[in-house]
Protein backbone atom coordinates (compact mmCIF):
# COMPACT_ATOMS: atom_id res chain seq x y z
CA UNK A 1 0.00 0.00 0.00
CA UNK A 2 1.14 3.56 -0.77
CA UNK A 3 0.30 6.70 1.18
CA UNK A 4 -1.33 8.05 -1.53
CA UNK A 5 -3.84 5.01 -1.31
CA UNK A 6 -5.10 5.45 1.95
CA UNK A 7 -8.99 6.08 2.80
CA UNK A 8 -8.51 9.69 4.84
CA UNK A 9 -5.95 11.85 6.10
CA UNK A 10 -5.61 10.24 9.47
CA UNK A 11 -5.09 7.19 7.93
CA UNK A 12 -2.38 7.92 5.55
CA UNK A 13 -0.82 10.19 8.60
CA UNK A 14 -0.45 6.63 10.67
CA UNK A 15 0.76 5.03 7.60
CA UNK A 16 3.14 7.60 7.24
CA UNK A 17 4.20 7.23 10.97
CA UNK A 18 4.43 3.57 10.46
CA UNK A 19 7.23 4.25 7.15
CA UNK A 20 9.04 6.01 9.17
CA UNK A 21 9.61 4.27 11.83
CA UNK A 22 10.82 1.32 8.72
CA UNK A 23 13.40 4.10 8.20
CA UNK A 24 14.36 4.10 11.80
CA UNK A 25 15.26 0.42 12.12
CA UNK A 26 17.16 0.59 8.54
CA UNK A 27 19.57 3.80 10.31
CA UNK A 28 19.59 1.32 13.61
CA UNK A 29 21.51 -1.32 11.50
CA UNK A 30 23.81 0.50 9.66
CA UNK A 31 24.61 2.42 13.07
CA UNK A 32 25.68 -0.90 14.39
CA UNK A 33 27.11 -1.72 11.46
CA UNK A 34 29.60 1.10 11.92
CA UNK A 35 29.81 0.92 15.65
CA UNK A 36 30.98 -2.75 14.96
CA UNK A 37 33.87 -1.49 12.18
CA UNK A 38 34.93 1.29 14.15
CA UNK A 39 34.78 0.23 17.80
CA UNK A 40 33.10 3.00 18.63
CA UNK A 41 29.34 4.55 19.73
CA UNK A 42 27.80 6.82 17.03
CA UNK A 43 26.78 10.59 18.57
CA UNK A 44 24.73 13.20 17.23
CA UNK A 45 23.83 16.66 18.56
CA UNK A 46 20.75 18.87 17.86
CA UNK A 47 21.06 22.89 18.10
CA UNK A 48 18.25 24.66 18.72
CA UNK A 49 17.83 28.46 17.68
CA UNK A 50 14.27 30.02 18.03
CA UNK A 51 11.01 29.88 19.92
CA UNK A 52 9.39 27.25 22.24
CA UNK A 53 7.57 25.65 19.09
CA UNK A 54 11.43 24.86 17.45
CA UNK A 55 12.53 23.59 20.63
CA UNK A 56 9.80 21.16 21.37
CA UNK A 57 10.66 19.54 17.13
CA UNK A 58 14.12 19.64 18.41
CA UNK A 59 12.97 17.00 20.95
CA UNK A 60 11.26 15.19 18.08
CA UNK A 61 14.63 15.29 15.89
CA UNK A 62 16.39 13.84 19.14
CA UNK A 63 13.99 11.55 19.70
CA UNK A 64 14.08 10.07 16.21
CA UNK A 65 18.46 10.34 16.49
CA UNK A 66 18.37 7.83 20.13
CA UNK A 67 15.58 5.57 18.74
CA UNK A 68 17.73 5.35 15.54
CA UNK A 69 20.84 4.50 17.89
CA UNK A 70 22.85 7.30 18.11
CA UNK A 71 23.79 8.76 21.48
CA UNK A 72 22.89 12.28 22.21
CA UNK A 73 25.78 15.08 23.22
CA UNK A 74 25.73 18.80 23.68
CA UNK A 75 29.58 18.62 22.23
CA UNK A 76 29.58 19.38 18.22
CA UNK A 77 33.16 18.13 18.54
CA UNK A 78 32.42 14.93 19.35
CA UNK A 79 29.19 14.10 17.31
CA UNK A 80 28.72 12.55 14.10
CA UNK A 81 25.51 14.36 13.47
CA UNK A 82 25.17 17.96 13.79
CA UNK A 83 21.77 19.20 13.01
CA UNK A 84 21.09 23.48 13.04
CA UNK A 85 17.21 23.51 13.78
CA UNK A 86 17.14 27.29 12.76
CA UNK A 87 15.08 30.32 13.13
CA UNK A 88 14.47 33.34 10.83
CA UNK A 89 12.27 35.83 12.82
CA UNK A 90 14.82 38.48 12.45
CA UNK A 91 17.39 38.98 10.29
CA UNK A 92 20.00 38.11 13.77
CA UNK A 93 18.87 34.70 13.46
CA UNK A 94 19.90 33.64 9.88
CA UNK A 95 23.66 35.54 10.30
CA UNK A 96 24.36 33.00 13.44
CA UNK A 97 23.42 30.18 11.47
CA UNK A 98 25.64 31.44 8.73
CA UNK A 99 28.56 32.21 11.23
CA UNK A 100 28.36 28.20 12.62
CA UNK A 101 28.41 27.10 9.39
CA UNK A 102 31.49 28.61 8.35
CA UNK A 103 33.52 27.16 11.67
CA UNK A 104 32.04 23.79 10.80
CA UNK A 105 33.64 23.82 7.12
CA UNK A 106 36.75 24.00 8.72
CA UNK A 107 35.83 21.31 11.20
CA UNK A 108 34.39 18.94 8.48
CA UNK A 109 37.75 18.93 6.78
CA UNK A 110 39.56 16.74 9.72
CA UNK A 111 36.28 14.75 10.02
CA UNK A 112 34.93 13.65 6.56
CA UNK A 113 32.58 11.24 7.94
CA UNK A 114 30.50 13.93 9.61
CA UNK A 115 26.96 14.81 9.01
CA UNK A 116 25.59 18.26 8.90
CA UNK A 117 21.81 18.71 8.25
CA UNK A 118 20.25 21.48 8.74
CA UNK A 119 16.10 21.97 9.10
CA UNK A 120 13.64 24.55 10.54
CA UNK A 121 12.28 27.73 9.55
CA UNK A 122 15.29 29.49 7.51
CA UNK A 123 14.81 26.43 5.14
CA UNK A 124 11.36 27.05 4.36
CA UNK A 125 12.95 30.42 2.58
CA UNK A 126 13.94 30.11 -1.61
CA UNK A 127 17.00 32.54 -1.11
CA UNK A 128 18.32 31.03 1.99
CA UNK A 129 18.59 27.53 0.16
CA UNK A 130 19.95 28.68 -2.89
CA UNK A 131 23.16 30.35 -0.76
CA UNK A 132 23.40 27.46 1.11
CA UNK A 133 23.32 25.08 -2.14
CA UNK A 134 25.94 27.17 -3.21
CA UNK A 135 27.99 28.88 -1.18
CA UNK A 136 28.13 25.47 1.99
CA UNK A 137 29.20 22.27 0.47
CA UNK A 138 29.56 21.45 4.02
CA UNK A 139 25.98 20.86 4.90
CA UNK A 140 24.60 17.66 3.57
CA UNK A 141 20.70 17.55 4.44
CA UNK A 142 18.16 19.86 3.93
CA UNK A 143 14.99 19.90 5.05
CA UNK A 144 11.97 22.14 6.38
CA UNK A 145 9.36 22.39 8.77
CA UNK A 146 6.40 20.77 6.67
CA UNK A 147 8.55 17.36 6.72
CA UNK A 148 10.56 17.70 9.69
CA UNK A 149 8.44 13.96 10.03
CA UNK A 150 10.42 12.54 6.96
CA UNK A 151 13.89 13.38 9.01
CA UNK A 152 14.71 9.33 9.38
CA UNK A 153 13.91 8.53 5.58
CA UNK A 154 16.26 11.39 4.56
CA UNK A 155 18.65 10.83 6.90
CA UNK A 156 18.87 6.77 5.75
CA UNK A 157 19.35 8.15 2.00
CA UNK A 158 21.87 10.82 3.24
CA UNK A 159 23.59 7.42 5.03
CA UNK A 160 23.43 5.12 2.25
CA UNK A 161 23.22 7.87 -0.79
CA UNK A 162 26.08 9.43 0.35
CA UNK A 163 25.08 12.74 -1.28
CA UNK A 164 23.59 15.81 -0.74
CA UNK A 165 20.13 15.63 0.30
CA UNK A 166 17.85 18.68 -0.14
CA UNK A 167 13.95 18.01 0.52
CA UNK A 168 11.70 20.90 0.70
CA UNK A 169 7.70 21.08 1.07
CA UNK A 170 5.70 24.16 0.30
CA UNK A 171 3.32 23.19 2.71
CA UNK A 172 1.30 20.09 4.22
CA UNK A 173 -1.58 19.22 5.93
CA UNK A 174 -0.46 15.89 7.33
CA UNK A 175 0.09 15.80 11.57
CA UNK A 176 2.22 12.50 11.90
CA UNK A 177 1.48 11.27 15.97
CA UNK A 178 3.95 9.37 17.82
CA UNK A 179 7.12 10.61 16.60
CA UNK A 180 9.79 9.26 19.28
CA UNK A 181 10.53 12.22 21.38
CA UNK A 182 13.29 12.50 23.26
CA UNK A 183 12.76 15.22 26.22
CA UNK A 184 15.43 17.87 27.62
CA UNK A 185 13.32 17.82 31.13
CA UNK A 186 12.21 14.99 32.82
CA UNK A 187 9.41 16.87 34.91
CA UNK A 188 8.02 19.47 32.45
CA UNK A 189 7.07 19.29 28.14
CA UNK A 190 5.80 21.33 25.36
CA UNK A 191 2.95 20.13 23.81
CA UNK A 192 2.53 21.27 20.19
CA UNK A 193 -1.70 22.24 20.12
CA UNK A 194 -1.56 23.35 16.66
CA UNK A 195 1.09 23.88 13.54
CA UNK A 196 1.16 27.04 11.35
CA UNK A 197 -0.69 30.63 11.79
CA UNK A 198 -2.73 32.25 9.37
CA UNK A 199 -2.49 35.63 10.76
CA UNK A 200 0.19 37.28 8.57
CA UNK A 201 1.15 40.11 10.97
CA UNK A 202 2.67 42.53 8.12
CA UNK A 203 6.37 42.48 9.58
CA UNK A 204 6.16 38.46 10.52
CA UNK A 205 8.11 35.78 8.48
CA UNK A 206 5.99 32.77 10.74
CA UNK A 207 2.82 32.10 8.49
CA UNK A 208 5.36 32.04 4.67
CA UNK A 209 7.55 29.17 6.97
CA UNK A 210 5.42 27.42 9.38
CA UNK A 211 2.40 27.40 6.63
CA UNK A 212 -1.41 27.56 7.47
CA UNK A 213 -2.70 26.68 11.01
CA UNK A 214 -3.66 23.27 12.11
CA UNK A 215 -4.98 22.34 14.91
CA UNK A 216 -4.36 18.63 16.44
CA UNK A 217 -7.60 16.43 17.76
CA UNK A 218 -8.27 16.88 20.98
CA UNK A 219 -7.65 13.40 22.10
CA UNK A 220 -4.17 12.54 20.59
CA UNK A 221 -2.92 15.78 22.39
CA UNK A 222 -4.78 14.84 25.57
CA UNK A 223 -3.75 11.32 25.31
CA UNK A 224 0.12 12.44 24.76
CA UNK A 225 -0.23 14.56 28.05
CA UNK A 226 -1.80 11.33 30.00
CA UNK A 227 1.65 9.35 28.84
CA UNK A 228 4.04 12.53 29.76
CA UNK A 229 2.53 12.30 33.50
CA UNK A 230 2.77 8.49 33.64
CA UNK A 231 6.24 9.37 32.43
CA UNK A 232 6.74 12.01 35.13
CA UNK A 233 6.36 15.12 33.71
CA UNK A 234 4.72 17.91 36.03
CA UNK A 235 4.01 21.01 34.02
CA UNK A 236 2.78 21.19 30.09
CA UNK A 237 3.20 24.01 28.15
CA UNK A 238 0.62 23.85 25.34
CA UNK A 239 2.51 25.47 22.16
CA UNK A 240 0.98 27.55 19.16
CA UNK A 241 1.42 30.42 17.35
CA UNK A 242 -2.18 31.18 18.56
CA UNK A 243 -3.42 28.74 20.70
CA UNK A 244 -6.94 31.28 20.79
CA UNK A 245 -7.90 29.80 17.46
CA UNK A 246 -7.30 26.51 18.43
CA UNK A 247 -9.99 23.79 17.50
CA UNK A 248 -10.73 25.79 13.47
CA UNK A 249 -11.47 23.15 11.37
CA UNK A 250 -11.53 19.95 13.42
CA UNK A 251 -14.77 17.93 12.99
CA UNK A 252 -15.42 18.00 17.06
CA UNK A 253 -16.30 21.64 18.25
CA UNK A 254 -13.32 22.56 20.80
CA UNK A 255 -12.36 25.51 22.33
CA UNK A 256 -8.69 26.55 23.64
CA UNK A 257 -10.30 27.11 27.11
CA UNK A 258 -12.16 23.39 27.32
CA UNK A 259 -8.68 21.80 26.09
CA UNK A 260 -7.04 23.30 28.54
CA UNK A 261 -9.70 22.66 31.45
CA UNK A 262 -9.16 19.06 30.30
CA UNK A 263 -5.80 18.83 30.12
CA UNK A 264 -5.47 20.24 33.91
CA UNK A 265 -7.71 17.64 35.46
CA UNK A 266 -4.86 14.92 33.94
CA UNK A 267 -3.57 13.25 37.32
CA UNK A 268 -0.38 14.00 37.71
CA UNK A 269 0.00 17.36 36.00
CA UNK A 270 0.17 20.00 38.25
CA UNK A 271 0.39 23.22 36.19
CA UNK A 272 -0.21 24.24 32.70
CA UNK A 273 1.03 27.08 30.83
CA UNK A 274 -0.03 28.01 27.70
CA UNK A 275 2.04 29.74 24.83
CA UNK A 276 0.82 32.68 22.93
CA UNK A 277 -2.57 33.90 22.60
CA UNK A 278 -2.88 36.44 20.24
CA UNK A 279 -5.01 39.57 22.07
CA UNK A 280 -7.51 39.74 19.25
CA UNK A 281 -9.66 36.42 20.34
CA UNK A 282 -8.85 36.03 23.87
CA UNK A 283 -11.90 34.31 24.96
CA UNK A 284 -13.75 35.49 28.20
CA UNK A 285 -14.32 31.73 28.67
CA UNK A 286 -10.35 31.52 28.47
CA UNK A 287 -10.01 33.98 31.51
CA UNK A 288 -13.05 32.50 33.32
CA UNK A 289 -11.00 29.06 32.71
CA UNK A 290 -7.91 30.05 34.14
CA UNK A 291 -9.42 31.92 37.32
CA UNK A 292 -11.54 29.04 38.19
CA UNK A 293 -8.57 26.66 38.37
CA UNK A 294 -4.89 27.07 40.05
CA UNK A 295 -3.22 24.26 37.85
CA UNK A 296 -3.46 26.68 35.33
CA UNK A 297 -0.65 29.37 35.73
CA UNK A 298 -1.33 32.75 36.59
CA UNK A 299 0.49 34.00 33.40
CA UNK A 300 -0.79 35.59 30.30
CA UNK A 301 1.81 36.24 27.30
CA UNK A 302 0.46 38.67 25.37
CA UNK A 303 2.29 40.31 22.85
CA UNK A 304 1.44 43.82 22.28
CA UNK A 305 3.41 44.92 19.89
CA UNK A 306 3.36 48.45 19.43
CA UNK A 307 1.11 50.75 22.10
CA UNK A 308 0.18 53.05 18.72
CA UNK A 309 -3.42 52.14 17.09
CA UNK A 310 -1.91 53.49 13.99
CA UNK A 311 1.09 51.38 13.88
CA UNK A 312 -1.29 47.86 15.31
CA UNK A 313 -3.31 48.82 11.97
CA UNK A 314 -0.49 48.86 9.69
CA UNK A 315 1.25 45.75 11.31
CA UNK A 316 -2.55 44.31 10.63
CA UNK A 317 -2.79 42.88 14.47
CA UNK A 318 -6.68 43.44 14.49
CA UNK A 319 -6.58 45.39 17.53
CA UNK A 320 -6.08 49.00 18.99
CA UNK A 321 -4.64 49.97 21.98
CA UNK A 322 -7.64 50.56 23.58
CA UNK A 323 -8.61 47.21 22.51
CA UNK A 324 -5.83 45.77 24.41
CA UNK A 325 -5.97 48.12 27.63
CA UNK A 326 -9.65 47.00 27.84
CA UNK A 327 -8.48 43.21 27.65
CA UNK A 328 -5.82 43.77 30.32
CA UNK A 329 -8.23 45.28 32.39
CA UNK A 330 -10.17 43.00 31.92
CA UNK A 331 -8.15 40.45 32.64
CA UNK A 332 -6.68 41.81 35.95
CA UNK A 333 -10.40 42.58 37.02
CA UNK A 334 -11.08 38.86 36.98
CA UNK A 335 -7.55 37.22 38.53
CA UNK A 336 -5.81 40.27 40.10
CA UNK A 337 -2.42 39.38 40.52
CA UNK A 338 -1.62 37.46 37.60
CA UNK A 339 1.33 38.05 35.41
CA UNK A 340 1.48 39.67 31.97
CA UNK A 341 4.56 39.36 29.83
CA UNK A 342 4.32 40.53 26.12
CA UNK A 343 6.80 40.99 22.79
CA UNK A 344 7.37 44.74 21.60
CA UNK A 345 9.04 45.61 17.98
CA UNK A 346 10.95 49.33 17.89
CA UNK A 347 11.51 50.73 14.67
CA UNK A 348 8.46 49.55 12.27
CA UNK A 349 8.23 51.20 9.25
CA UNK A 350 6.50 54.57 9.49
CA UNK A 351 7.29 54.70 13.41
CA UNK A 352 7.09 58.32 14.42
CA UNK A 353 8.32 59.52 17.69
CA UNK A 354 4.46 60.24 18.79
CA UNK A 355 3.98 56.07 17.68
CA UNK A 356 6.82 55.04 20.16
CA UNK A 357 5.84 57.09 22.71
CA UNK A 358 2.48 55.64 22.80
CA UNK A 359 4.19 52.45 23.26
CA UNK A 360 6.37 53.83 26.08
CA UNK A 361 3.01 54.96 28.04
CA UNK A 362 1.26 51.85 27.01
CA UNK A 363 4.46 49.96 28.93
CA UNK A 364 3.73 52.57 32.00
CA UNK A 365 0.28 51.61 31.91
CA UNK A 366 -0.07 48.03 31.78
CA UNK A 367 3.57 47.49 34.33
CA UNK A 368 4.19 43.95 32.64
CA UNK A 369 6.46 41.83 34.80
CA UNK A 370 8.93 41.40 31.43
CA UNK A 371 8.85 42.29 27.98
CA UNK A 372 10.75 40.58 25.16
CA UNK A 373 11.66 44.04 23.11
CA UNK A 374 12.73 43.70 19.45
CA UNK A 375 14.47 46.05 16.94
CA UNK A 376 12.64 45.44 13.82
CA UNK A 377 14.04 43.36 11.35
CA UNK A 378 12.92 43.60 7.58
CA UNK A 379 12.27 39.73 6.32
CA UNK A 380 12.06 39.05 2.54
CA UNK A 381 8.34 38.58 1.51
CA UNK A 382 6.75 40.35 4.10
CA UNK A 383 4.51 43.31 3.22
CA UNK A 384 6.35 45.59 5.45
CA UNK A 385 9.97 44.84 3.98
CA UNK A 386 8.25 46.66 0.98
CA UNK A 387 7.26 49.67 3.04
CA UNK A 388 8.68 52.48 2.15
CA UNK A 389 9.67 54.99 5.55
CA UNK A 390 11.93 52.59 6.99
CA UNK A 391 13.82 54.04 10.50
CA UNK A 392 16.96 54.73 9.88
CA UNK A 393 19.41 52.30 12.60
CA UNK A 394 20.13 55.52 15.04
CA UNK A 395 16.70 56.23 15.88
CA UNK A 396 15.98 52.86 15.94
CA UNK A 397 18.77 52.51 18.64
CA UNK A 398 17.93 55.00 20.46
CA UNK A 399 14.14 54.48 20.95
CA UNK A 400 15.13 51.02 21.79
CA UNK A 401 17.83 51.73 24.46
CA UNK A 402 14.57 53.77 25.94
CA UNK A 403 12.15 51.31 25.75
CA UNK A 404 14.55 48.72 27.79
CA UNK A 405 15.25 51.22 30.45
CA UNK A 406 11.37 51.35 30.61
CA UNK A 407 10.80 48.16 30.79
CA UNK A 408 13.90 47.18 33.62
CA UNK A 409 12.43 50.04 35.90
CA UNK A 410 8.39 49.09 35.78
CA UNK A 411 9.23 45.47 35.62
CA UNK A 412 11.30 45.38 38.85
CA UNK A 413 8.58 47.67 40.56
CA UNK A 414 5.92 45.60 38.99
CA UNK A 415 8.13 41.84 39.86
CA UNK A 416 8.41 43.03 43.50
CA UNK A 417 4.70 42.91 44.69
CA UNK A 418 5.06 38.78 45.88
CA UNK A 419 7.67 40.34 48.37
CA UNK A 420 7.54 38.71 51.61
CA UNK A 421 5.09 36.52 50.44
CA UNK A 422 4.98 32.50 50.53
CA UNK A 423 4.14 30.58 47.32
CA UNK A 424 5.01 27.26 45.42
CA UNK A 425 7.83 26.79 43.59
CA UNK A 426 8.58 24.07 40.77
CA UNK A 427 12.34 23.57 40.83
CA UNK A 428 14.11 23.12 37.40
CA UNK A 429 17.79 23.34 37.79
CA UNK A 430 20.61 23.59 39.96
CA UNK A 431 21.82 26.98 40.34
CA UNK A 432 25.63 28.11 39.48
CA UNK A 433 26.27 29.18 43.07
CA UNK A 434 26.93 26.05 45.09
CA UNK A 435 23.75 24.73 47.80
CA UNK A 436 21.35 27.05 45.56
CA UNK A 437 18.92 25.85 42.83
CA UNK A 438 16.59 28.03 40.77
CA UNK A 439 12.71 27.14 39.97
CA UNK A 440 9.78 28.99 39.11
CA UNK A 441 6.19 30.44 40.72
CA UNK A 442 2.83 29.78 38.94
CA UNK A 443 3.57 33.36 37.67
CA UNK A 444 6.76 32.77 36.07
CA UNK A 445 8.96 34.74 37.91
CA UNK A 446 12.10 33.16 38.81
CA UNK A 447 13.33 31.92 42.18
CA UNK A 448 16.54 30.81 44.02
CA UNK A 449 16.39 28.90 46.83
CA UNK A 450 18.72 26.83 48.98
CA UNK A 451 18.48 23.27 47.60
CA UNK A 452 20.03 20.13 45.62
CA UNK A 453 19.82 18.25 42.45
CA UNK A 454 17.68 15.94 44.25
CA UNK A 455 14.78 18.45 44.67
CA UNK A 456 14.36 19.19 40.98
CA UNK A 457 11.38 18.29 39.57
CA UNK A 458 9.63 18.94 43.25
CA UNK A 459 7.37 21.38 43.91
CA UNK A 460 8.12 23.35 47.07
CA UNK A 461 6.49 26.27 49.77
CA UNK A 462 9.13 29.22 49.58
CA UNK A 463 9.27 32.39 51.25
CA UNK A 464 10.27 35.39 48.76
CA UNK A 465 11.70 37.28 50.83
CA UNK A 466 14.25 39.54 48.81
CA UNK A 467 13.35 40.61 44.73
CA UNK A 468 16.49 41.42 42.88
CA UNK A 469 14.76 42.82 39.51
CA UNK A 470 13.14 40.26 38.00
CA UNK A 471 13.95 37.46 40.04
CA UNK A 472 13.66 35.98 43.83
CA UNK A 473 15.50 35.04 46.55
CA UNK A 474 13.44 32.40 48.80
CA UNK A 475 13.75 30.33 51.92
CA UNK A 476 12.34 26.99 52.02
CA UNK A 477 9.49 26.70 54.84
N1 LIG B 1 2.80 34.14 17.40
C1 LIG B 1 3.35 34.98 18.36
C2 LIG B 1 4.71 35.52 18.03
C3 LIG B 1 5.75 34.67 17.43
S1 LIG B 1 7.20 35.51 16.92
C4 LIG B 1 2.41 36.16 18.54
O1 LIG B 1 1.81 36.64 17.60
O2 LIG B 1 2.34 36.63 19.62
C5 LIG B 1 7.75 36.19 18.45
C6 LIG B 1 7.92 37.68 18.43
O3 LIG B 1 8.93 38.04 17.51
C7 LIG B 1 6.72 38.48 17.99
O4 LIG B 1 5.78 38.64 19.01
C8 LIG B 1 7.34 39.78 17.58
O5 LIG B 1 7.43 40.68 18.67
C9 LIG B 1 8.75 39.38 17.15
N2 LIG B 1 8.92 39.52 15.71
C10 LIG B 1 8.30 38.84 14.73
N3 LIG B 1 8.70 39.28 13.53
C11 LIG B 1 9.60 40.27 13.75
C12 LIG B 1 10.36 41.12 12.90
N4 LIG B 1 10.27 41.07 11.58
N5 LIG B 1 11.20 42.02 13.48
C13 LIG B 1 11.29 42.09 14.82
N6 LIG B 1 10.59 41.32 15.66
C14 LIG B 1 9.75 40.42 15.14
FE1 LIG C 1 3.71 36.13 13.39
FE2 LIG C 1 1.49 37.40 13.88
FE3 LIG C 1 1.41 34.77 13.42
FE4 LIG C 1 2.47 35.72 15.67
S1 LIG C 1 0.34 35.89 15.05
S2 LIG C 1 3.35 34.17 14.35
S3 LIG C 1 3.43 37.62 15.03
S4 LIG C 1 1.98 36.38 11.98
FE1 LIG D 1 11.68 31.33 14.68
FE2 LIG D 1 10.24 29.63 13.36
FE3 LIG D 1 9.77 30.02 15.90
S1 LIG D 1 10.93 31.58 12.61
S2 LIG D 1 10.36 32.13 16.21
S3 LIG D 1 11.60 29.18 15.07
S4 LIG D 1 8.26 29.55 14.34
Amino acid sequence: MKAADCPNREDRDRFEGQRQAEFIEKIRELVRETEFETGRKLRSTVVTFGCQMNARDSEKLRGILAEAGFQDTDLEEEADIILYNTCTVRENADQHVYGRLGKLTGIKRGRPGLIVGLCGCMMQEEHVVAKIRKSYPVVDLIFGTHNLFTFPELLYRRMTEKKRIVELWDGTDAIVENLPVSRKYAFKSGVNVMFGCNNFCSYCIVPYVRGRERSRRPQDILDEIRALAADGVREIMLLGQNVNSYGKGLPEKVTFAQLLTEAAAIPGIERIRFMTSHPKDLSDDLIEAIAENEKICRHFHLPVQSGSSRILEIMNRHYSREDYLRLVEKIRSRIPDISLTTDIIVGFPGETEEDFEDTLSLVREVSYDSAFTFIYSKRTGTPAARMPEQIPDNVVHERFDRLLALVKETGEKACSRFEGRTMDVLVEEVNKEPGYVTGRISHNLTVHLPGTAGDIGKIVPVKLNDCRGFYYFGTRL
